[in-house]
């Protein structure tokens, strides 16, 4: 049958592609029902972040084991949520890499049983360009597929990753550079752990640096060819975060009262000088690049791009002509509907996963990304 009745109406729609999304790379446990590539029927995220919180970070095993409870519920407020059955589902797209091996793997098997047990196909996608596909979501007509929105500049800027890619008009892509450390997000996790602040960092750090004075401190901005230092041409592109966690670890330590703590009365203008450090770097090398390959539109995607700062800066900065597209912040952070609306670009062209195919812990060299022909 190539046509199918969606509940609740009675007209008959022609069939369209569902696919089930599944995440399960980090700290989320995550499924999403998505239509054709873009419209979300539902997106359903557990976070697991309560109980990593207690560790100061995400603990591997600890992760894994939190998945095998909440992979189920999870599966199932998705699929009702968008009131389909696995019937309905034309394909499972499920995270493959890069992100933590115990996570990955047991969402992995999961997504295979399930897709060998009730013979629907499934493929494995990447979480790092899901991250970008991310921020067209929810978009019929999408500016993905205009050919003036190339080239296109992606910074991905989450827990786990910090970099810049490039995209042309025919999908071709490459990684301008990267962190060469710490990720910004976890710069900004460590930061609030070193100041007492909790997990994860990012939200934390912003709701405290509000009404601070982001200028009153001077924390470093690496890589940038700042401070008489001239930049090496192999790290035009590339971030570094260590440094600035390492000067908060000494700010701290200078201004110290008897108890060893920060001052309360520095704490605001401490974070808000902070993050303006890393909200500075992100935005200014990613409009260097812009400037530099003639990007037509940058992308800012992954969990820190809900940074308000941050957004507010790339506003304020993004020359007119080119098109900024920020991810909404539900598609920001972790989630499944990145990873369904990318794995229709496989279905569509018939690509898909062998019943062999493993999780891989890093990223990948990326050439080509899979949503353009
Ligand atoms: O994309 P994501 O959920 O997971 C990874 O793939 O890493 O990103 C998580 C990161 C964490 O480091 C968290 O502190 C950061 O995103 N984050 C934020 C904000 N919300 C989350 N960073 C800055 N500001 C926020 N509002
Ligand atoms: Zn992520």
């Amino acid at each position: 049958g190539y046509f199918s009745k969606i509940s609740g109406c009675t007209e008959i729609f022609l069939k369209m592609a569902l696919i089930l999304g599944m995440e399960r790379s980090c700290d989320e446990t995550a499924a999403a029902v998505v239509r054709d590539g873009y419209e979300v029927l539902s997106s359903s995220v557990a976070s697991q972040i309560a109980k990593h919180a207690a560790h100061g970070g995400v603990v591997p095993e600890l992760a894994a084991r939190e998945h095998l409870t909440a992979l189920t519920p999870v599966l199932d407020g998705a699929l009702s949520e968008a009131n389909v059955t696995l019937g309905d589902i034309d394909a499972i797209a499920v995270t493959q890499g890069p992100g933590l091996i115990p996570a990955l793997l047991v969402g992995l098997s999961f997504a295979k049983g399930l897709a060998l047990g009730h013979g629907i196909p499934y493929v494995g996608v990447n979480h790092f360009i899901g991250h970008i596909y991310g921020a067209f979501l929810d978009e019929a007509n999408s500016a993905l597929a205009d050919p003036a929105s190339y080239p296109l500049l992606a910074l991905v800027v989450s827990g786990g990753h910090t970099s810049l890619m490039l995209i042309d008009s025919h999908g071709k892509a490459a990684a301008l550079g990267g962190t060469i450390d710490d990720a910004a997000g976890e710069a900004l996790d460590k930061g609030a752990k070193l100041l007492g602040l909790g997990y994860p960092g990012g939200p934390v750090m912003q709701r405290t640096a509000e009404g601070g004075d982001p200028h009153r401190f001077e924390f470093p901005r690496p890589l940038t060819g700042g401070a008489g230092k001239p930049l090496a041409p192999e790290n035009r592109w590339n971030f570094s975060f260590s440094g600035i966690k390492t000067a908060l670890l000494y700010h701290v330590k200078n201004h110290a009262g008897e108890d060893g703590m920060l001052p309360a009365e520095l704490l605001k203008d401490t974070v808000a000088s902070y993050q303006e450090a890393v909200v500075d770097v992100l935005t200014r090398k990613t409009l260097a690049a812009a400037k530099e390959f003639g990007a037509k539109t940058i992308v800012v995607a992954g969990g820190v791009a809900c940074n308000s700062v941050l957004r507010e800066r790339f506003e304020a900065l993004t020359p007119s002509g080119v098109r900024l597209r920020l991810a909404a912040r539900k598609y920001c952070t972790d989630n499944a509907a990145m990873i369904g609306g990318l794995g229709f670009h496989y279905w569509k062209k018939g690509n898909f996963s062998s019943p062999d195919i493993d999780s891989y812990a890093r990223l990948p060299q990326i050439t080509q990304v899979p949503f353009l022909d």
